[in-house]
């Protein structure tokens, strides 16, 4: 499938995030892809740094059977939609942070939640110690067809 025609979706995302103004996702893999189409590429994997869940499953839907993998990232909250396509595409909405659990993305608590009661931005401080959730995305690609065998998710725990 290649569908996405110039302007037909250089709006999406912003509906609902309107700070946002950038190229059209679906167009730009397009246009890569074509740049890449005569290398001989084993695997080829798409990080979706990327806010909507809808857009990072559109995207892999998209892109299944063309791509080995679309890994969503940004939330640093992991999905539990790890996947195989049909057409051979692994897929996860995302995969979660690497990032102390105590604390909210990652980032020290106290000065996230004086932010939100106050409204004034503070400083990001990541704690350096303490519990750290380690999430992470195993793949099995077979490099002859580039479809992904199996995708699976990691999530430990480690004392830092
Ligand atoms: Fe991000």
């Amino acid at each position: 499938m290649k569908l996405a025609q110039k302007g037909s979706c250089d709006k999406l995302d912003r509906k609902s995030f309107p700070e946002n103004n950038y190229d059209c996702p679906f167009r730009k893999a397009d246009e890569i892809l074509d740049e890449f189409k005569d290398e001989n590429l084993s695997a080829i994997i798409v990080d979706f740094h990327a806010e909507a869940t809808s857009e990072k499953n559109g995207l892999a839907q998209y892109l299944d059977g063309r791509v080995s993998a679309v890994l969503g990232t940004h939330t640093h909250v992991g999905t539990d939609d790890w996947q195989v396509l049909p057409a051979g595409t692994a897929y996860v909405t995302d995969i979660g942070m690497v990032g102390a659990k105590d604390s909210i993305l990652g980032v020290d608590k106290k000065g996230i939640l004086k932010t939100f009661l106050t409204q004034i931005p503070e400083v990001h401080e990541i704690p350096e110690e303490g519990i750290c959730t380690v999430n992470a995305i195993y793949l099995e690609i077979n490099p002859k067809t580039h479809e992904a065998v199996k995708i699976k998710k990691i999530k430990e725990e480690i004392k830092i």
